[in-house]
């Protein structure tokens, strides 16, 4: 039987961080996996982490599960990170949360509870989407359709095609939208803009699901909720999808929430209940180490005020690094990279051919994806140099 499956690709971004990883000339540059890097090329633990985890370990008595709602301080925290205290739905009790493994995990038991309320919903995905939402949310048996999102002149979002394409949601499709910091593109919707998808859903009937892995990444923990909140504010039913992953570097901890905006407080309890029946037959019940260590630096001021201040460094840090290689191409090729400093987040699209993203590869091991997305955090003093005079080198 096992004879008969043959040997997969490689994951489009894992596998391709396992080639650079393996390569051994000393000048490459690997701009792949989203994962933040400090200068010295490491992918650090935060000081407030390394703080809670250190308490943590003195008070351990026991390693039996986790309830299988999660850690409550964490689901809390959580709450309070993403919508703002006071904010209107979490006062009137519309808003329930589950811990899940990682931001994967809190959309698979998204895509489980669509499936259960609307299996014949349409999920909305924009054109370009993280690659992975496909198989996430798809192995549930749900559908997709495409919005128009990245204008690759402009660099920036194609808001009338979106909103055109958006016009054949139907009541009871969903519309899958990055909460901040697009994965791949790096362009994010105004304000004013969210504003409008809320007009639509309301008067459309569609749900939309936000899936917000780098809240803090792009322009601060409140700014990059901004969107979020004010959906949030306007829409009968919404669900979230939120990740530690990048905002407290919590990667292989596999800390997530799934969180359900509702019409009410008994509508928000039902759908734990229905989360939980979800995760029993996936993964039973979600890991401790990182949602113990988030809910103690949310709920503790003194840890809270030090995650955030190492957050907005870092966050300034990539600032200033889409500003220097904008720089450096444009002094390297004499062609406009100003829409590198623009876009948020970890992410852009350099506006390579796949082509020319395997050249860079394979002459001068810089490794970004295939469609030039890069990870702007590898970038760093030392190799940035070498980076623009590889991209103009290919240009
Ligand atoms: C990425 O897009 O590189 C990250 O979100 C990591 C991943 O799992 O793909």
């Amino acid at each position: 039987m096992l004879d008969k499956l043959e040997r997969l690709p490689a994951d489009s971004i894992l596998g391709l961080a396992a080639i650079a990883k393996a390569d051994a000339n000393p000048n490459k540059v690997d701009l792949t996996v989203g994962v933040y890097m400090n200068e010295d090329g490491v992918c650090p633990v935060f000081k407030a982490v390394k703080m809670a985890q250190a308490a943590l370990q003195q008070e351990e008595v026991s390693k039996s599960y986790l309830p299988p709602a999660g850690v409550d301080a964490f689901n809390d925290g959580m709450q309070q990170l993403l919508f703002g205290a006071g904010h209107p739905a979490l006062r009137d009790g519309r808003v329930s949360s589950v811990q899940a493994p990682g931001g994967c995990g809190a959309l698979r038991i998204g895509a489980e509870i669509i499936f259960a309320a609307a299996p014949t919903a349409k999920v909305w995905v924009s054109d370009p989407t993280w690659p992975v939402h496909l198989p996430l949310l798809g192995s549930v048996g749900l559908e997709f359709e495409t919005y128009r999102y990245y204008e690759p002149v402009s660099h920036g979002v194609n808001f009338d095609g979106m909103v055109e394409d958006l016009k054949r949601a139907q009541t009871g499709d969903v519309v899958l939208l990055h909460g901040c910091c697009h994965n791949p593109c790096g362009a994010d919707l105004s304000l004013e803009q969210w504003g409008v998808v809320a007009d639509m859903a309301e008067a459309q009937g569609f749900v939309p699901f936000v899936d917000i892995a780098y809240q803090g990444l792009g322009d601060g923990l409140e700014e990059d909720a901004a969107g979020l909140r004010l959906l949030a504010e306007r829409v009968p039913e919404m669900i979230i999808a939120a990740s530690c992953s990048k905002n407290m570097g919590l990667y292989r901890e596999r800390t997530g929430a799934v969180m359900f905006v509702c019409q009410n407080r008994a509508n928000a309890e039902a759908l734990v209940s229905q989360a939980l029946v979800a995760a029993r037959r996936v993964y039973s019940m979600p890991p401790a180490h990182g949602a113990l260590i988030a809910g103690r630096i949310l709920s503790d001021q003194a840890l809270d005020e030090i995650w955030r201040t190492e957050l907005m460094d870092m966050c300034g840090r990539m600032n200033g690094l889409r500003t220097g290689l904008r720089e450096k191409l444009e002094a390297a090729s004499s062609r406009d990279f100003a829409f590198i400093e623009k876009e948020k987040g970890m992410f852009s699209f350099l506006g390579l051919s796949t082509k020319q993203a395997i050249r860079l590869r394979e002459e001068y091991s810089v490794y970004m994806l295939d469609s030039s997305r890069i990870n702007v955090a590898g970038v760093n003093a030392r190799n940035i140099d070498y980076l623009a005079q590889s991209v103009a080198s290919v240009l």
